[in-house]
């Protein structure tokens, strides 16, 4: 009995702390004890309206927990980038005894949170969509990536799509970038391995574009419809991409003994349609653990969805 009672008790206090304290027009009180009358914002006193929603940006929403059906961007991501960090700066044709120590990036929980809120403005880069935009800000470098659920899922999970801009890079280009960075189409990539660059923090986020005028500037076709679209913003810190600077140092380590086998980017997932079909070739490598994540994939997606949450 009292329990109920309990509940009315504190549904009453959450109510009261929840209603504003006045609603009416009130006078203000200035600095200086003079009390004046407020009668400049008309509008907002009179009807305080929610802004109109933007029709380019409808009802946006976090997918941290919800990429395919069960599927977790961050460990997706700092699996890609763990190997490209890891593969990468050893180049096309590794040395043997050469090592390029990049420790791995750290997830940063705050960029996380700083990465969301810009995602939840939806931003549309003019580079377009399906095409990763490299910014870098005041405190980051930010990657925008946006388009089409599927686009999107198909991108984030496809290491060949992040390393594509320094697969394409020439011999020559490679040399003189490693030696002295230059900017290019090669920066996303270089970001993701720039030695300095220590945490990272992204978010996904989905919402409804109904703006039929902005998406057909965008997608330059004819939108009959609106549409959902997915974006994902990465920042990184301290800031890569320095021009002029040393991405990264490779340096002769006799003592080490052999490095672990080298695996080209390109083989590491056989083109197929399923992701992480390529567990066994992947355990080769000992210390990376494309392995430990495919079986944990396959894991999650075969438990019920309730036991999937807490894991
Ligand atoms: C606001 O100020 C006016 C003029 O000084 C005064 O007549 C009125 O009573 C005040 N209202 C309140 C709620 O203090
Ligand atoms: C406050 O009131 C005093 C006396 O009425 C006046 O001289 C002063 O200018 C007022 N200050 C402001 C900020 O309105
Ligand atoms: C408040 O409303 C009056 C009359 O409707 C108008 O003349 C005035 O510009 C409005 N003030 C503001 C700040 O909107
Ligand atoms: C307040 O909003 C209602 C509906 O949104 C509108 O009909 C009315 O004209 C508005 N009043 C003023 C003073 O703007
Ligand atoms: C890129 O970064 C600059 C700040 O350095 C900012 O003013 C600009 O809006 C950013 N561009 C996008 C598309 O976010
Ligand atoms: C997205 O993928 C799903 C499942 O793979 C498919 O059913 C759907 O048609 C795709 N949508 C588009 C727009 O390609
Ligand atoms: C992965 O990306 C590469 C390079 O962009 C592309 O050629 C390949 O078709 C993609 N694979 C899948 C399964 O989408
Ligand atoms: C997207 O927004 C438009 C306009 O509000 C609405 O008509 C449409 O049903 C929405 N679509 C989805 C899938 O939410
Ligand atoms: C765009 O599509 C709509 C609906 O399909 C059609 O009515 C309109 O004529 C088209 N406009 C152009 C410029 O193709
Ligand atoms: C890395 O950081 C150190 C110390 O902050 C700085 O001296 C160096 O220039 C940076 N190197 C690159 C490549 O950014």
């Amino acid at each position: 009995m009292w329990r109920e009672l309990l509940l009315i008790l504190f549904l009453a206090i959450i109510l009261r702390i929840g209603t504003p304290q006045d609603s009416t027009t009130q006078n203000s009180t200035t600095s200086n004890g003079n009390v004046t009358t407020d009668t400049t914002d008309n509008a907002t006193t009179e009807n305080r309206t929610e802004p109109p929603p933007n029709p380019r940006c409808l009802q946006p929403t976090d997918r941290k927990e919800g990429f395919f059906p069960d599927f977790y961007i961050k460990p997706v991501l700092m699996d890609i980038f763990t190997y490209m960090r890891r593969i990468l700066p050893l180049g096309a044709t590794p040395k043997k005894n050469v090592a390029c120590i990049l420790p791995r990036l750290k997830w940063n929980k705050q960029y996380e949170f700083v990465a969301l809120s810009k995602a939840m403005k939806c931003p549309t880069p003019d580079t377009g969509p399906h095409k990763l935009f490299y910014n870098q800000t005041e405190n980051y470098g930010e990657f925008i990536y946006f388009g089409t659920p599927n686009s999107t899922e198909a991108f984030v999970s496809n290491d060949s799509d992040w390393t594509a801009d320094i697969d394409a890079m020439s011999k020559s280009e490679w040399e003189s970038t490693t030696k002295k960075y230059r900017k290019g189409a090669w920066d996303p990539g270089f970001q993701i391995i720039w030695s300095n660059t220590t945490s990272v923090g992204c978010a996904l986020v989905q919402y409804n574009n109904s703006d039929l005028a902005d998406l057909s500037r965008i997608f330059k076709t004819n939108v009959s419809g609106p549409m959902i679209l997915n974006t994902l913003v990465c920042l990184f810190s301290p800031i890569g991409c320095v021009e002029g600077e040393i991405p990264f140092v490779c340096k002769p380590i006799p003592t080490v003994g052999p490095l672990p086998p080298f695996i080209s980017p390109r083989t590491l997932y056989p083109p197929t349609v399923k992701p992480f079909s390529s567990a066994k070739k992947l355990g080769v490598d000992k210390g990376f653990n494309f392995g430990t994540l495919s079986i944990a994939y396959i894991l999650i997606r075969n438990l019920p969805p309730i036991l999937r949450l807490q894991s």
